[in-house]
């Protein structure tokens, strides 16, 4: 007894853990449906119910001593959890209701039985598409065959040779579909069909012709069909209808799209259906590209006639919209002039061409005719007048213009007479015109190039005449910053730098400059600033820092706004250039005294280490001979170049050294490097390298000294005293033959020549 009482206890708490005395357990319920929930009550207490965790109100459940039920009328939800509590809120237990939904809305079409035909049959089913589902389509009415089609999504289709032994082709049939689900199972409710109102045809094969004005569509008629047409064009769809003008022409369904805009691109579609069938497919969709339609073509021809010149000739300047450039059609356009007669109507003789758009017109009265040819044949004309100088014509008064951002705003006054409107032309540039017309005595001239003068002239319009012309002053779109730089320059210099600029000389509706600031400053410096006046275009900026990068600009400053001109970078001189030059004057000279005093100094040693210390001993007592009679080894020495015939002691050649060089090629006559060919041999004598200009006289005195020393040396060959070299030199001197070749070797040495000065002073 005891052991089975502990035995139903553990049996009914573990229940209660498992939460499995709540029936049904997580069921499936059709959506909208009722059910019933029994708590299985084994603690003794009152009970309630919650619904996703929500108490529900204790009139929907019947309680007894056992058990607890729950009645939940039209359940909505798609998922809930119901759970049963004690009294003293503990779970008892708890379920999940899920909801289906039956399939719906079944639609079957059988496809145009042209080729393959199938059956086809859709329907609409709400349910988590993440659930598994099949579904079979049911025929309720067929005899053999229950079941068509399965599929797995909510369309399923069949070939018609499959089952069209069961589906009359006349007769009704019953068709409803099945949704499988492992743990449910739904029905939608049966439909009847007739497939004679199902079947789809193909879509009709569309042609279509594009006729000056309208497009023209023609397809193929099939048995009992009606059709629908729809067209776009860029930006707007018609909606699909039946054309009014539809008709049926032997086998070929014909319609008109009228109203079509010229050169502009049409997509057209045509579906159809059998009686009440549905519709087929839209017909593949074809683009055309619609014809120029007269109606369409606006010249709105105008003309803009200029002052007359001295010989009362006018030029008039023709204007008139161009036809858009989508229009693939060739259009040739002729400009002529007639004179105009009042009664003179639709006669063109005397009709002069106009060259291109201007027209030369005399005082008189005329029109100008602008025509347009299609394909060579007249298309599209309209008409002009320009009045007579003189004519007694209305014309505006007092022409006020104005701007107001970047657009032109004309009024003026009406004229006395009677006036149906107003023509307004304006130009920049005297051949592109735009013009407009208004009834009101105001126009405001828009999409005008920004910053450009305008000529605006107003004319007015009565009875297919025009009357005078005037013209506004002169109006800027828009007035623009002051100055347009051209080049900023800058000539650095030590201390200082010059900067110039320019500036594009007098542009139209440019403001006018107050005045130009130079900005510029060092890479990391402040920025300073020097301000000049309008007329100025150039300043010298003073203070700077040697050897330091600057960079510049200039700003235009006027009344309408600043143009600041693009940045120059330039860099000051490290030395004063006046500073370098006195530098190197200096320099120069100081060189030259240098090696000056150099020479002298030299000359001197060089006289004073060479001269032997005369010896007392071999001295002696003598009487002073006069100097005519000869120095020859006198034994007293004596310092006497002023004795030497010659006045430059540079002339004197050491006889003796010349002689030493008699293995070089030192022959009488000519010798293209006699420099150069002693310059190894002397290496005792003081040596200067001369500039070009001493070495001529140089080389000259050395030619002229080889002939001299050749003679000697065969008459003599023996040592000679200086004094007869020095003698010689006079008769060398006067040998011309060598120093003639000397002369006219002479050009070819240009290379500075090493002048050897032998201070031999006396042997
Ligand atoms: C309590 O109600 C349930 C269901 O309605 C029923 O099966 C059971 O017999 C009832 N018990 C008593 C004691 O009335
Ligand atoms: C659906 O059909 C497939 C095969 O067609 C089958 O394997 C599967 O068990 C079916 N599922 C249900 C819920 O009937
Ligand atoms: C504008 O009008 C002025 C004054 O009549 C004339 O000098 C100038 O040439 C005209 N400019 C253009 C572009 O027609
Ligand atoms: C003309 O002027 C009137 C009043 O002055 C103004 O209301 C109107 O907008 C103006 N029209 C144009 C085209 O500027
Ligand atoms: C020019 O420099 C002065 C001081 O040197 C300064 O006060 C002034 O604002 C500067 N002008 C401009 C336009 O920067």
């Amino acid at each position: 007894m005891y052991s089975s009482l502990a035995v139903f206890i553990l049996i009914v708490t573990s229940s209660i853990c498992k939460g499995q005395n709540v029936f049904p357990k997580d069921p499936y319920i059709e959506v909208g449906s009722s059910i019933n929930i029994v708590c299985q009550n084994s603690v003794q207490g009152k009970i309630y119910w919650t619904l996703n965790s929500e108490r529900i109100n204790e009139s929907w459940s019947n309680t007894n001593s056992s058990h607890s039920v729950l009645s939940l009328p039209n359940f909505t939800h798609s998922s809930a959890t119901l759970q049963c509590h004690s009294a003293n809120t503990q779970v008892l237990g708890g379920t999940i209701i899920r909801t289906y939904t039956k399939p719906s809305n079944i639609s079957c079409i059988l496809t145009s039985p042209i080729g393959e035909s199938w059956f086809i049959c859709t329907w609409e089913h709400q349910t988590d598409s993440s659930l598994n589902i099949n579904y079979t389509v049911m025929c309720n009415s067929c005899s053999n065959l229950t079941e068509i089609c399965n599929s797995q999504e909510t369309t399923c289709k069949i070939k018609y040779v499959n089952i069209s032994a069961e589906i009359g082709y006349v007769g009704n049939f019953n068709i409803s579909v099945r949704a499988k689900h492992a743990a449910w199972e739904a029905f939608s409710e049966p439909q009847i069909f007739k497939l004679i109102k199902i079947v789809k045809i193909n879509p009709p094969e569309l042609t279509i012709t594009t006729v000056s004005d309208h497009l023209l569509l023609e397809w193929k008629v099939k048995k009992k069909d009606r059709c629908q047409v729809k067209y776009s064009t860029a930006g707007s769809e018609s909606t699909p209808e039946v054309p009014k003008n539809l008709a049926k022409v032997e086998k070929q369904w014909i319609t008109k799209i009228e109203n079509v805009e010229s050169c502009s691109n049409y997509t057209v579609a045509v579906r159809c259906a059998l009686g009440l069938a549905p519709w087929s497919d839209w017909s593949r969709e074809q683009t055309v590209l619609t014809k120029l339609n007269q109606r369409d073509v606006k010249l709105h021809l105008w003309r803009n006639v200029a002052e007359a010149d001295k010989n009362q000739v006018r030029k008039v300047h023709a204007m008139w919209t161009e036809i858009p450039s989508t229009c693939q059609e060739t259009l040739t356009y002729t400009i002529k002039q007639t004179p105009y007669k009042q009664n003179m109507t639709g006669v063109d003789h005397m009709e002069t061409s106009c060259d291109n758009s201007i027209c030369d017109v005399n005082q008189d009265a005329h029109r100008i005719n602008l025509k347009v040819f299609l394909n060579e044949s007249l298309f599209v004309n309209d008409s002009v007048y320009v009045p007579a100088i003189g004519e007694s014509l209305p014309r505006v008064t007092d022409i006020q213009t104005s701007t107001f951002e970047g657009a032109i705003l004309v009024s003026w006054k009406a004229p006395q007479q009677p006036v149906s409107g107003y023509m307004i032309d304006y130009t920049h540039n005297g051949n592109q015109y735009s013009w407009k017309e208004t009834k009101y005595t105001n126009a405001t001239l828009f999409d005008l190039l920004d910053k450009k003068p305008y000529n605006i002239t107003v004319t007015p319009l009565f009875e297919g005449k025009t009357g005078h012309g005037t013209q506004a002053l002169q109006i800027c779109s828009r007035v623009g910053d002051p100055g347009d730089f051209t080049n900023v320059n800058v000539q650095a210099k030590h201390k200082s730098a010059f900067v110039s600029w320019g500036v594009k000389s007098q542009e139209a509706c440019r403001g006018a400059v107050v005045n130009y600031i130079v900005f510029y400053s060092t890479q990391d410096g402040p920025q300073l600033n020097v301000t000049v006046d309008n007329t100025t275009q150039h300043i010298s900026l003073k203070d700077l820092n040697p050897n330091t990068q600057y960079r510049v600009y200039v700003k235009a400053v006027g009344h309408t706004g600043t143009t600041k001109s693009s940045e120059r970078l330039f860099e000051t001189k490290r030395f004063d250039p006046a500073l370098i030059t006195a530098l190197s004057v200096c320099g120069s000279i100081l060189i030259v005294l240098v090696l000056s005093v150099g020479l002298c100094c030299a000359i001197q040693w060089k006289r004073f280490q060479e001269k032997p210390v005369p010896n007392p001993g071999n001295s002696s007592v003598g009487s002073w001979r006069p100097m005519a009679h000869g120095q020859v080894n006198s034994g007293i020495w004596r310092f006497q170049p002023l004795s030497y015939p010659q006045e430059n002691i540079f002339n004197v050649v050491d006889p003796e050294e010349v002689q030493r060089t008699s293995t070089s090629p030192l022959t009488p006559g000519c010798h293209d490097n006699p420099a150069s060919d002693q310059t190894e041999e002397y290496t005792d004598p003081v040596l200067v390298t001369a500039p070009d200009i001493q070495s001529e006289d140089a080389v000259e005195h050395e030619e002229t000294q080889h002939p001299e020393s050749t003679e000697l040396l065969s008459s003599e060959g023996s040592p000679s005293s200086p004094y007869r070299s020095q003698s010689s030199v006079e008769t060398a001197a006067r040998t011309s033959e060598p120093c003639k070749c000397v002369s006219l070797k002479q050009p070819d040495k240009t290379p500075p020549v090493t002048i050897y000065v032998t201070l031999d002073m006396f042997g």
